[in-house]
């Protein structure tokens, strides 16, 4: 199979249609077959479900290339999990989490074209979600749902690199309120997250770190990734039921535990706690670890030790063994893997 002819090693963050994409539609109460599809566009009602009151859930995996060829994916079937959690809250019909791993193997299967090759940097990122495409004009849940998943081919999420630290504000506006919708993958959870992101951008931030809404006192997640903190020999990572339980977090905790013998602590963080971290770092599917440089607290400025030159060491060693997992160069705990053949 010959590779897709692209400068893998300068892809940003950005979205590019591919080859194949999977669809399968729901109606009068069941899943249709699915296919994969070559149309990118979806044309809908102008009164469905997900134009009007955002009824939306969504998820994030990667497709990597091993050193010796091979495509496989991290742990799918927790994303698939997930999505089931989603779309129930926002009283949807739930695409099985088999289904969605079968969907996965063939949406990477189709485009293995654009799987980005090994070393270079880049990844295939899956993008599942599903949506109410039926119309509604009263509050209520659609009547008939899509489920569809594309993939395209990304490089590092925050400009600068894969490891550069990133400078973060604390918010000012809520993410989650407290018995919300902050453990979900939603898009309105996102669309919440808008107007916080482009002022910290304006303002020169990567990020915004939310703390929690009910106190305002401890450290929550921010917009795309849940935080990590190393200090001294702990993994320290906030505990609360209104941030998403991320896979690449869950992971880190075994990884932290399991490979490098580090104490993980998944308890409330005060917010100022962090002044005495060692390291901090986000994490996520698309920001796997990105280090975390200086915190600006309304003009108090909290700069972790490890500065804004360089990834701190255990940070750097747990993305590495992470990563390494990912494209099979370290063995990976049982089911972590799932290879495309
Ligand atoms: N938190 C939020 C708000 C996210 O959007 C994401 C991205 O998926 C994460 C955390 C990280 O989750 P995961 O590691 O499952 O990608
Ligand atoms: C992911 O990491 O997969 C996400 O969905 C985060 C998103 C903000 C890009």
């Amino acid at each position: 199979m010959e590779k897709k002819n692209l400068d893998w090693g300068k892809l940003t963050f950005t979205y590019q249609p591919t080859d194949y994409r999977y669809v399968a539609n729901w109606e009068d109460g069941s899943w249709d077959d699915g296919e994969l599809s070559t149309e990118p566009n979806v044309t809908m009602s102008e009164s469905a479900g997900v134009l009007q009151y955002a009824q939306a859930v969504f998820e994030g995996l990667k497709a990597y290339t091993t050193k010796d060829g091979r495509i496989v994916t991290f742990r799918p079937d927790l994303n698939g999990e997930r999505i089931e959690r989603s779309a129930k809250r926002l009283v949807m019909p739930v695409f099985p989490k088999e289904r969605f791993v079968e969907a996965v193997k063939q949406v990477v299967k189709a485009n293995a074209a654009w799987v980005p090759p090994f070393g270079s940097g880049a990844t295939l990122y899956l993008r599942p979600f599903e949506f109410g495409i039926g119309p509604v004009i009263g509050v209520a849940p659609a009547p008939s749902y899509q489920f569809r998943m594309f993939a395209t081919p990304v490089g590092p999420y925050f400009p600068g690199g894969a490891v550069t630290p990133i400078r973060v504000k604390v918010s000012d506006y809520d993410r989650a309120a407290p018995v919300g919708t902050g453990d979900i993958k939603a898009g309105l959870n996102y669309a919440m997250s808008l107007r916080a992101i482009d002022e910290a951008h304006r303002e020169g931030f990567n990020e915004n770190f939310y703390l929690d809404s009910k106190t305002r006192t401890n450290l929550e997640e921010t917009g795309g990734a849940n935080i990590i903190c190393i200090k001294g020999n702990k993994f320290i990572t906030p505990k609360s039921n209104t941030i998403l339980p991320s896979v690449t977090r869950r992971s880190l905790e075994v990884v932290a535990k399991d490979y490098l013998g580090l104490e993980v602590e998944e308890r409330v963080v005060p917010f100022t706690e962090l002044k005495e971290m060692d390291e901090i770092g986000v994490c996520g599917t698309a920001a796997v670890i990105a280090p975390v440089g200086e915190i600006n607290d309304h003009g108090d400025v909290i700069k972790v030790p490890t500065g804004m030159e360089e990834c701190g060491p255990v940070l750097k060693k747990l993305r590495d063994t992470l990563t390494g997992i990912q494209m099979c160069e370290i063995e990976a705990p049982e089911g972590w893997i799932v290879e495309i053949k």
